[in-house]
């Protein structure tokens, strides 16, 4: 697809860059020789001015085509093609005349690299307009001169910021930062841009502020050693990208730029990195075809508890009307101190507009009205309850009601057994927070219809989640796959490690907290609970020392009661532990730690893939595991998901080390796969 030249009225002419078909518009090289050939046609031909603007107001620029990303192997060819974007832009920096960026709808990446380039940026005020730079969580760095042009902006400080998190801002905030000049209405937008390029309207540039002039002048090097230290507080070191777009802010110029991109984009992060990116674009194609059903759609949630209030608050966010029942007044009460408190942690939102959001929601200890589309169920974690309100619930409402329960552990076909047209019952299966977590698991019953499961997965992404659909087993994909390292981490308490030891092997390895922290924060009393539920269903292979039952026989429940397996008082290991759990002395070392816990996952997770937990063994049920595992407890982005990790580790490494471990503690560790296996 290519970007096209129109004319706008007094003399000024408008780049389209694309069709208005294009959903997305990303720099394919077809279209920025496209650009090009415009650029040449107009410095034959000055025009008054010129407006650069998207196709639709829903889309100006997503920026590099990010499979082309995917397959540079070499840092020169990442090189040169960083410097072809960069010489398009040059030229139209260099226009003779007025350049003005009319931007609706995403604006990111190169998108706003070129917007850069324009003298003058307009936002309209759509709620999809976003501007920003989110390179580096490709594990890349802007590279169409973007770390030049925006320290030049807004000064070097704030660029920073925005760089090296790979941040993107909506309208308000974009204005404040003085990324764009002016925001404004989508209907006037082209007709404002046109004035400017016309030269009939002038604009007064925000400047940049003494403090961020000094800092980005004379303190300019105070400015750089901080920032380093926090990228490597943040990233640990695991994210090579922040480290070489802090070293081409500070080099300034667009050759430096154009080799760290080569550098960058041959990294095995940046491969793992958009490994992801596309794990998460094919999830959210799950539910493509449920769009138009979802219109006008009203959802019911029942139980107002710290579950169902966090749905409710998403499903309103979503600008889905909800009723949210409970039985009990003093949690209805809690709920809507929950949604309130959801609504205004949205900064973005005007107060008016965060009121609407918590009017979305109406508490009540009444059942849904009989129309509704969705009923999703959180209530107590009890199989009888659940049947018996579910089965009541059904038989008031029409036949079509999708009924979703967002259980954890119970099985979705056992539920459905006494529910007229069981093929509308499904899990759907938030984490907790529900407004933080991504992943929703889409639980299939025996019974759930592939229509059932496009609605609701069609719901998960309109809910900004990324659903994967997986089959009706204990513990689904992401509970069952961690039992056994969870279990690992009991072993090895057992054995007398520190708790702190075993943490820091998990987080060494670039996991957000290690198991026993995890535990504390799940909840030792739910553990326990999940864990008796998954010796149920797997035998002795999923059973560990009951340590986390023990600790809350004692009233130490995790976090929630402030002691667990750490004392949150003091965020630190509780000092009686090991007498508490009648264990020998602390042990020094860690040896094998991280092997045991990471290879505890993977046998889980082949486990999985070989059952068919994510779909039909292969390639796209791996996808959906590297999906689980990343988004739902957070294996490292940077190693790709639990499968591509093992596959680019090498699996007859893999398979070595297992043997070991297996030699060493016993059957558990038997490898589940052989050395030329290959996911992908
Ligand atoms: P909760 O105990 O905080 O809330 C449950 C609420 O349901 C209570 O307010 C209770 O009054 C209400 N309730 C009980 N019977 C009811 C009925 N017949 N009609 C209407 N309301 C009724 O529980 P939580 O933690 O919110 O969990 C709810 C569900 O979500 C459970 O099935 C749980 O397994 C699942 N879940 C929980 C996660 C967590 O981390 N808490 C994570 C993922 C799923």
């Amino acid at each position: 697809m290519r970007a096209v030249l129109e004319s706008l009225d007094g003399g000024v002419m408008l780049i389209r860059l694309g069709d208005p078909s294009e959903k997305v518009v990303t720099f394919t090289p077809e279209r920025l020789q496209s650009l090009r050939e415009i650029i040449e046609k107009l410095k034959s031909k000055p025009p008054a001015g010129v407006v650069i603007t998207g196709p639709s107001l829903e889309m100006f620029t997503v920026g590099a085509d990010i499979s082309l990303i995917q397959e540079v192997t070499d840092p020169k060819i990442g090189e040169s093609l960083a410097k072809e974007g960069q010489a398009v832009f040059a030229e139209i920096e260099r226009l003779p005349f007025k350049t003005v960026a009319a931007i609706s709808g995403p604006c990111v990446g190169g998108g706003f690299e070129l917007a850069l380039a324009c003298d003058f940026r307009l936002l309209s005020d759509s709620p999809s307009s976003t501007v920003g730079l989110p390179e580096v969580k490709l594990g890349i760095i802007p590279g169409f001169g973007g770390t030049v042009r925006l320290p030049k902006l807004i000064g070097i400080p704030k660029a920073l910021d925005l760089i090296l998190a790979g941040k993107t801002v909506r309208p308000k905030k974009a204005l404040a930062l003085g990324l764009v000049d002016e925001v404004i209405p989508s209907h006037a937008l082209i007709e404002r841009a046109r004035s400017v390029a016309a030269g009939s309207l002038r604009l007064r540039r925000k400047s940049i502020g003494i403090k961020d002039s000094i800092l980005s002048g004379m303190l300019k090097g105070v400015v750089r050693s901080s920032a380093k230290a926090s990228v490597l507080k943040q990233t640990k070191g695991f994210y090579p990208a922040p480290l070489k777009a802090l070293e081409s802010v500070f080099a300034a110029n667009y050759e430096t730029e154009a080799k760290l991109l080569g550098e960058a984009i041959v990294t095995p992060e940046s491969k793992a990195l958009t490994h992801v990116f596309f794990l998460t674009e094919l999830s959210k194609s799950l539910g493509k075809g449920a769009k138009k059903h979802l219109d006008n759609m009203s959802a019911s949630v029942i139980g107002a508890g710290v579950m169902g209030a966090g749905i409710a608050s998403i499903l309103a966010a979503s600008e889905i009307p909800v009723t949210l029942k409970d039985t009990a007044e003093a949690a209805l009460t809690k709920a809507r101190a929950q949604v309130r408190g959801f609504a205004d942690s949205l900064t973005y939102l005007s107060p008016s507009e965060r009121n609407v959001l918590v009017s979305r929601v109406n508490c009540t200890t009444q059942d849904p009205p009989i129309g509704v589309g969705i009923v999703i169920e959180a209530i107590v974690e009890n199989m009888a309850v659940k049947k018996k309100v579910l089965s009541e619930l059904a038989s008031k409402l029409g036949d079509e009601a999708i009924i979703a329960s967002n259980t954890s552990s119970l099985s979705i076909s056992e539920m459905a057994k006494e529910i007229p047209n069981p093929a509308r019952v499904i899990g759907m299966h938030f984490f907790n927070p529900v407004p933080k977590m991504p992943l929703v698991e889409i639980v299939m019953g025996e019974k759930t219809s592939d229509k059932t499961i496009a609605l609701v997965a069609g719901l998960s992404v309109k809910l900004g989640k990324f659903p994967i659909v997986v089959k009706d087993v204990p513990g689904f994909l992401v509970n069952r796959i961690l039992t056994p390292y969870l279990n690992e981490a009991a072993f090895l308490i057992q054995e007398g490690y520190k708790i702190e030891d075993i943490d820091k092997a998990a987080t060494d390895f670039g996991l957000p907290m290690g198991p026993v922290r995890l535990l504390d924060e799940v909840g030792l009393d739910v553990a326990s609970h999940v864990s008796e539920i998954m010796v149920k269903g797997y035998g002795s292979r999923m059973e560990a020392p009951a340590l986390a039952a023990k600790l809350a026989a004692t009233g130490a429940l995790g976090k929630k009661s402030g002691v667990g397996f750490y004392d949150f008082s003091t965020k630190k290991p509780r000092r009686d532990l090991y007498s508490v759990l009648a264990l020998p002395k602390e042990k020094q070392g860690s040896s094998d730690i991280q092997d045991r816990l990471i290879l505890s996952l993977l046998n889980e997770a082949i486990l999985c893939l070989d059952e068919g937990v994510a779909g039909a063994p292969g390639p796209e049920a791996a996808k959906q595991i590297d999906l689980g595992s990343v988004m739902g407890f957070g294996f490292p982005p940077f190693r790709g998901g639990i499968l591509y990790w093992a596959q680019k580790t090498g699996i007859g490494k893999l398979l070595e080390k297992a043997l070991e471990l297996e030699k060493k503690y016993g059957a558990r560790f038997k490898p589940k796969f052989k050395a030329e296996r290959v996911f992908y």
